[in-house]
C-alpha cells in the first residue's frame, strides 16, 4: 500500500506469522483437556484470531464481542460500551480473550471485570501487541505477541479511522 501516513514497519509479516504460530502451539499445550472459548474483540482482533485459531490444535470454540471506548481517536478513556455481546454463556468455561493491542489497558480491564462476573472457570488474555510504556492499570496478559514502542500502530487488523486494517504487517502511523 502506498500511503504517506504509513511509517516505519514495527512488526514484519514474517515475524507476525512466526510468532502467531508459536502462540498457537503454546495455547494448544496450555489448554489441552480444557474447555477453551476464544473471545475475539471486534474489529481489531479479527485478523489475529483468524490466523491464531488455525494454529490451535486442541478443540476450541470462538465467540466475539464488540466494544467501543469513549475517548479521542488515539486515547481511550476507560468508559466502555458493549456494542455486541457474546452469543453464548461462558459460565464454567475456559475463556481466552483475544485482543489486538493493549495500550492503557483500560478497555481490557473493563472486559475482564465484565466477563469475570459471568463465572468462567478461567479467564486469560492473549494480546498480539502491547505498549508497556502506556499501561495504566494492573494487568498481566498471559500471552503477548510483541511489545512495541509508544507509537500509534496500524495494520494486521489495527486501524486508524477504520483504515489500514488490511496491511499484512504492523506499521507506525506517521503523525
Ligand atoms: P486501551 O483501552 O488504551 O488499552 O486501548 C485499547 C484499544 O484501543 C485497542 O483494543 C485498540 O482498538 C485501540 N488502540 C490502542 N492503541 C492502538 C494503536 O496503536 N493502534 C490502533 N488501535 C489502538
Ligand atoms: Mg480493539
Amino acid at each position: 500500500m502506498s500511503d504517506s501516513a504509513i511509517g516505519e514497519v514495527l512488526v514484519s509479516g514474517d515475524d507476525l506469522r512466526r510468532r502467531v504460530a508459536e502462540l498457537g502451539r503454546q495455547i494448544s499445550e496450555d489448554y489441552a483437556d480444557r474447555d477453551l472459548v476464544l473471545v475475539g474483540v471486534l474489529k481489531g482482533a479479527v485478523i489475529f484470531i483468524a490466523d491464531l485459531m488455525r494454529y490451535i490444535t486442541t478443540p476450541c470454540e470462538v465467540d466475539f464481542m464488540a466494544v467501543s471506548s469513549y475517548g479521542s481517536q488515539t486515547d481511550s478513556s476507560g468508559v466502555v460500551r458493549i456494542l455486541k455481546d457474546l452469543d453464548a454463556p461462558i459460565e464454567g468455561r475456559d475463556v481466552l480473550i483475544v485482543e489486538d493491542i493493549i495500550d492503557s489497558g483500560l478497555t481490557l480491564q473493563y472486559l475482564m471485570r465484565n466477563l469475570n462476573a459471568r463465572s468462567p472457570s478461567s479467564l486469560e488474555v492473549c494480546a498480539l501487541l502491547a505498549k508497556p510504556d502506556r499501561l495504566r492499570v494492573d494487568l498481566e496478559p498471559r500471552y503477548v505477541g510483541f511489545e512495541i514502542p509508544d507509537r500509534f500502530a496500524v495494520g494486521y487488523g489495527l486501524d486508524h479511522g477504520q483504515r489500514y486494517r488490511n496491511l499484512d504487517y504492523v506499521a507506525a502511523l506517521e503523525e
